[in-house]
């Protein structure tokens, strides 16, 4: 890197930030914390002395423009992201700076691609909504399963979770988005099933066959971007949607040093064509601290040019600007133990 190269991150003390700044100083990026919180923010700055801290908020866009200013990135953790994205997106096509995004929303990323592309290929910047494990890790997996096939039928995306303790975030995130959900079928996005009957999926071992429903998630807006088919249908076992949707559910907390809950996860992608399946799959220990190694990764690779664009400024998704396979590969063992088609078969 030419230069100490700082990141900010907008929402510095949300409960998924918090290992966004471990991951990003991991990498040899030094963490801006931005957040509306003064005091919040400043207690966090204790624990971290190298970063600086600026107070900035959505609704006062030159406090977020001090608040970007000699950054070299922002990476915004602060949903409900329909409150927070366009302001920040703004700051950060002004600073001519990349900007990434945790958001789960379909509703936001749609927005993003459709209304922020010309803008942001106007500018030469990057914007890469949903990098995180719900938007950015069944697009990776989805699009290493693909490979070399130029179109497919149809790309299932299953998630398998032990349980899902939602922080408020998601809560709010939750209520913030009702009634904004979409699935992808027939090469557009068309509004849930009302209540979808169960089917099965059989995930790999150890989780195997589980009833599931269908899901909305970030994946389908994501990958339609880039993956040539007219379906991706994503699927959820349905533990963790009783969880989520109980109010009664606490957040989640740390089972060991690391911060990192005990729960586990596994995203499953299988890609249909001509009768054939390519599949790939990734399993891991808490869907928050997760979406750190993920958006951290991509924002060290935009920054080091590890771009398929060739640093092109445009709205992208995570498996259309890096290189998939090798973006995954790059977080294993560590966050996530991987089940990937034989490099082979996907060049041949
Ligand atoms: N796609 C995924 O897989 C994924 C993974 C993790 C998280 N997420 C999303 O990321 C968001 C944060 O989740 P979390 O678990 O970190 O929740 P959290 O612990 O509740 O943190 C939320 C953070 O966002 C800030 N914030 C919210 N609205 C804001 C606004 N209008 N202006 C400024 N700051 C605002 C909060 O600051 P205040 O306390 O000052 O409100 C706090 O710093 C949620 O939308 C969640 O859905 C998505």
């Amino acid at each position: 890197m030419s230069h100490h190269q700082t990141v900010a991150v907008f929402g510095a003390y949300g409960h998924t930030a918090l290992f966004v700044l471990g991951e990003l100083r991991r990498r040899g990026l030094t963490p801006v914390l931005v957040g509306r919180d003064r005091d919040r923010l400043h207690a966090l700055g204790r624990a971290y002395p190298d970063s600086p801290v600026r107070v900035a908020s959505v609704d006062d866009p030159a406090s977020l423009d001090r608040a970007l200013l000699g950054a070299d990135a922002v990476v915004n953790c602060a949903g409900p992201f329909a409150d927070t994205a366009p302001a920040l997106i703004d700051a950060a096509l002004r600073a001519r700076i990349p900007y990434l995004d945790v958001g789960a929303e379909q509703a936001v990323a749609l927005e993003t691609f459709h209304n922020r592309q010309e803008q942001a290929r106007a500018a030469g910047v990057v914007v890469v909504p949903a990098l995180a494990f719900y938007g950015g890790l069944g697009d990776l997996l989805a699009t290493t399963a693909m490979g070399d096939w130029p179109e497919a039928e149809a790309i299932d995306i299953a998630f398998g979770l032990d349980s899902w303790e939602p922080t408020q975030g998601t809560r709010k995130t939750g209520r913030r988005n009702a009634g904004r959900h979409v699935v992808y079928t027939g090469g557009r996005f068309v509004p849930p099933t009302e209540n979808p009957d169960p089917t099965l999926w059989e995930f790999p071992e150890p989780l195997g066959v589980q009833e599931v429903t269908e899901f909305s998630t970030a994946d389908q807006v994501t990958a339609s971007r880039h993956l040539r088919t007219p379906d991706i249908r994503a699927h959820m076992n349905l533990a963790p949607l009783r969880d989520v949707r109980d109010p009664a559910t606490p957040a989640p907390s740390a089972a060991d040093g690391s911060g990192r809950s005990s729960q586990t996860f596994l995203v499953d992608a299988v890609v249909h064509r001509g009768g054939q399946r390519r599949r790939a799959s990734a399993s891991g220990r808490d869907i928050y601290a997760v979406t750190a190694p993920l958006v951290a990764e991509a924002t060290a690779r935009v920054l080091d040019g590890r771009i398929r664009e060739g640093g092109a400024g445009g709205v992208y998704a995570a498996g259309e600007l890096f290189d998939a396979e090798d973006f995954l590969r790059a977080l294993a063992p560590e966050h996530l133990s991987l089940d990937l088609p034989a490099r082979a078969e996907n060049s041949a």
